[in-house]
């Protein structure tokens, strides 16, 4: 997508797409980014009224049921935390906010590094694995899995269900079908948090299910549905974006043989390894605001209810801000990417993901110093929000 970001950028800083999500300005300079995610004149609610505008869902919806699900679909998807504004989206991340604790996070790093050791004993090396597939994939669900006290058994439904939304949430222009495909995967996903909890009420654990269940009782969360909304929005956030790291990240230091080469010499530069790769390539590539109250911006004005599109992934290559944007410098301070947001909806499992690619990549640099890529060209999973390999075959040699 990079050249198309510059392309963007070249054309000027406020664009109006008619090809995005029906309609939408599109920003692409980090500086702008970063207003759009931090001015309250910029809304999250976002999820309404497009949806009915995709293209043959308006022929679907004339039954009532049809149009009843579609509804319930909205409600739940529109009371996650990241589609909350001002004193609700507050709450919410405060009965969320102690399940990720940067101490708490600290404590998990000894199960991180367990379920990593477990997948990577399976694998043979000589023989090559697809990363993707067996590592980036099922690590970040597995420990999500653990935080939210899930059995290891429902994780290939849960991935199932979660992809379904990755590619209805990823997409600049979804379909019908996948929104269809979204629709029934967060109903399911839904149905089977509201199974568990009678069991957790009944016995409360440490895990997140029980604390946000707390948190209902004692009226931080509303009793209709917020609750369940938001676990599977974690689900779905802990692993999709994670799982593109890991995968992006690894992607980049092996076509990068100088700084695999570096930071085998020396792990202490992985944080501002794991900082560069986030920047340089985003799992996450952009995110949207709804226009609250009408504004103007490079003289350009944006009118209230309009859609906005921050590139992230755009934001994070912006020359303003970083010198030599396209180069790849493990060196580099990249601490200010946009990767994780920025303002009051920056991601609250930025701490579990770094730790994650911390655990994984330093095991992988141990383990096969050697690794490389199978594939010189792996497929990249074709949804443009949730930039991520499908596949990265790799071997030692
Ligand atoms: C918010 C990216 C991992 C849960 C966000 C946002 C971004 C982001 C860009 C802000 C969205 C916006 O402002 O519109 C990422 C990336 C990750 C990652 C790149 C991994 C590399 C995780 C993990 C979890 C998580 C592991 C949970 C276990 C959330 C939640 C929000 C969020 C709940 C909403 C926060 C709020 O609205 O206050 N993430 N995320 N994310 N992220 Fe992450």
């Amino acid at each position: 997508p990079y050249p198309t970001y510059r392309r963007l950028r070249a054309a000027g800083p406020v664009l109006w797409r008619d090809d995005v999500f029906q309609g939408a300005w599109v920003l692409t300079r980090h500086a702008d980014i970063e207003l759009a995610l931090r001015d309250p004149r910029f809304s999250s609610q976002r999820t309404g009224g497009w949806v009915k505008r995709i293209p043959g869902v308006d022929a679907s919806l004339s039954g009532r049921r049809a149009q009843a699900g579609l509804d319930l679909f909205q409600r739940l998807f529109g009371s996650a935390m990241v589609f909350l504004d001002g004193a609700d989206h507050q709450r919410v991340r405060k009965a969320m906010a102690a399940g990720f604790h940067p101490t708490l996070i600290r404590t998990l790093r000894a199960d991180v590094e367990r379920l990593t050791d477990e997948l990577l004993d399976g694998l043979d090396a000589h023989a090559g694995f697809d990363f993707i597939a067996e590592v980036a994939r099922p690590l970040p669900s597995r420990v999500i899995g653990l935080m939210l006290g899930i059995d290891r058994e429902d994780e290939a439904r849960f991935m199932a269900w979660s992809d379904d939304l990755a590619a209805f949430i990823g997409a600049l222009q979804p379909t019908a079908d996948q929104l269809r495909a979204a629709q029934r995967s967060l109903l399911q996903m839904v149905r089977y948090f509201d199974a568990l909890l009678p069991a957790r009420r009944a016995s409360p654990g440490t895990d997140l299910v029980s604390r946000l269940l707390q948190a209902e009782a004692a009226g931080e969360l509303r009793a209709d549905g917020e609750l369940l909304a938001q676990c599977a929005m974690l689900l779905f956030a802990g692993h999709e974006t994670t799982r593109n790291l890991l995968g992006n990240g690894l992607y980049t230091l092996l076509t990068h043989p100088d700084a695999w080469a570096r930071l085998r010499a020396d792990e202490d530069g992985m944080t501002l390894a794991i900082r560069e790769l986030l920047r340089y390539d985003s799992p996450v590539q952009y995110t949207g605001r709804r226009v609250a109250t009408e504004l103007t911006l490079h003289g350009t004005t944006l009118g209230r209810g309009d859609l906005v599109i921050a590139l992230i992934g755009a934001a994070n290559r912006d020359p303003e801000r970083f010198a030599d944007p396209d180069t790849f410098d493990i060196t580099r301070r990249a601490g200010s990417h946009l990767s994780f947001g920025s303002g009051p909806h920056v991601c609250i499992g930025a701490g579990l993901s770094l730790l994650e690619a911390d655990v994984v990549l330093r095991a992988v640099l141990r383990r096969w110093p050697t690794l490389r890529m199978l594939d010189a060209a792996p497929r990249w999973n074709g949804i443009a929000g949730l930039r991520g390999l499908a596949a990265l075959p790799v071997s030692v040699s």
